[in-house]
């Protein structure tokens, strides 16, 4: 729990406005996962569960009650007892006593209890609200739960008649950051542009793609990130026109470019940045040609981004330069498209940029929220608002191909970073990371 209580508090209060008065809703975090043998994957909470309540142990639930009369709300977490013989192995938990204080809910029980108790909490709810359809174990134990309300019904108990998804009125909370996430946020891409910073200072011709991985979990995690926000792509040579690689396996050689594509989880919240940069520390003329062309469709694109301007735009706005930059370079034939407004009519860019330019950003690297207005039949691309959280990355990949000028061959380059939509504009998080190439050369030449 980094942010103060107090914004859990707050962002409960918030769903409990949005529920129907005497409703329930309840939100389990995540399960351990099992890697293999007697090994667990390292315990990763549910984004939405921590978001409500700042809790990171495992085998926890949080149930709230909307107020209803003279009834007020209710917060009710679940969670894992006090056990000293476990805690010798696993460590410290709060158990419910020391969580409710801590946490600052109404009521804490024991995970154990949470049948019994959901069988209490749900008498005479007129709703139920959960993350319908997320998980067959939640939704067998939610039918438990009404079955075993219905069973009371000689005794004039009801059952509630009407399920609500909840995740649908959670994604549009989380779409919009508060202070606190943005200052979450803007520490993981700090740390994450330091880490791409490292890396650049690192490689030379030789190097193999996992050792600069190594350099950027590093420094991830000497800043206290938990861990990386996705796994990292380290590409070299060919692999940086492969979009998703990340064996991270190959040796770099002199004259090619490494691409990058990583970021850290701080505290709960990712970062997720891209650079590009020559293995021998300056750009090769092609290089450098479609470098500035991806850095000119960024900057059009960070430009779009605005208070009601919509989504898509950045991606229309990137577009745009990089078709136009192909005309200009060759990797478009001019004969065949008299302007860049053709090329993207035939969909010619997509040879070359066949990716979206960025998605939203938070407690999950592709994060959750609609991306499309869904107040309107047409359902057009949603407008932007200030605390929104994106990325920005338009990316240009150059696979060898008959008609593909070949001094562009196997040159894949992707900037991409992490924003928030101000009053005032984009405010870029990721700024650690140096992008201007004279930045980047500088930087490799140990300056
Ligand atoms: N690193 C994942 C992405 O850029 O979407
Ligand atoms: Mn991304
Ligand atoms: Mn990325």
């Amino acid at each position: 729990m980094t942010s103060a209580v107090g914004s859990y508090q707050q962002r409960r209060t918030r769903l409990l406005q949005r529920m129907q008065p005497g409703a329930v809703a309840v939100i389990a975090t995540a399960p351990e996962v099992v890697r293999n043998g007697d090994s667990e994957y390292p315990y990763r909470h549910d984004s939405y569960f921590y978001y409500l309540t700042g809790f990171a142990e495992p085998e926890s639930a949080l149930v709230l009650v909307a107020p209803i009369g003279e009834k007020p709300a209710r917060s009710v977490l679940f969670c894992r007892e006090k056990n000293p013989e476990r805690e010798i192995w696993d460590g410290y938990r709060y158990g419910p006593a020391a969580a409710r204080l801590a946490f600052g809910v109404d009521e804490a029980w024991p995970i154990d209890e949470l049948d019994a108790q959901m069988t209490r909490l749900l008498a005479n709810a007129p709703a139920l609200y959960y993350a319908l359809g997320h998980s067959a174990a939640l939704d067998a134990q939610v039918s438990n739960w009404l079955k075993a309300v219905r069973a009371q019904g000689r005794i004039g108990i009801m059952a509630p008649s009407t399920t609500h998804h909840l995740l649908g009125i959670l994604d549009e909370m989380r779409l919009l950051k508060d202070e606190d996430e943005a200052t979450l946020m803007a520490r993981a891409a700090s740390i994450a542009g330091g880490a791409h910073a490292r890396a650049m200072r690192f490689t030379r011709p030789g190097v193999f793609e996992y050792e600069i991985e190594a350099e950027l979990l590093h420094e991830f995690r000497r800043h206290g990130a938990q861990a990386p926000a996705y796994t990292p792509i380290v590409a070299s040579g060919a692999n940086v026109c492969v979009l998703h690689y990340n064996q991270n396996n190959r040796q770099s050689r002199d004259g090619e470019l490494v691409l990058v594509d990583a970021g850290c989880e701080f505290d709960g919240y990712a970062s997720d940045i891209t650079r590009t940069w020559p293995v021998n520390g300056r750009f090769s003329a092609p290089q450098g040609l479609l470098y500035e062309l991806v850095l000119q469709a960024q900057e059009a694109a960070l430009a779009s981004i605005v208070p009601g301007r919509r989504y898509s735009d950045m991606h229309e706005a990137a577009v745009q330069v990089l078709a136009a930059g192909m005309l200009d370079l060759g990797l478009l034939d001019r004969k065949k498209y008299g302007s860049s407004a053709d090329a993207i009519a035939d969909k010619a860019h997509l040879q070359f940029y066949m990716h979206g330019t960025g998605h939203w950003l938070g407690m999950d690297v592709h994060d959750v929220g609609s991306y499309r207005d869904l107040t309107h039949e047409a359902r057009p691309s949603r407008p932007l608002l200030a605390g929104m959280a994106l990325t920005v990355e338009p990316g240009i990949y150059v696979r060898p191909g008959e008609g593909v000028p070949e001094q562009f061959w196997n040159i894949g380059i992707r900037i991409e970073d992490d924003v928030i939509v101000t009053d005032e504009g984009a405010r870029v998080l990721s700024g650690a990371a140096p992008k201007a190439m004279a930045e980047i050369e500088s930087l490799m030449r140990g300056q």
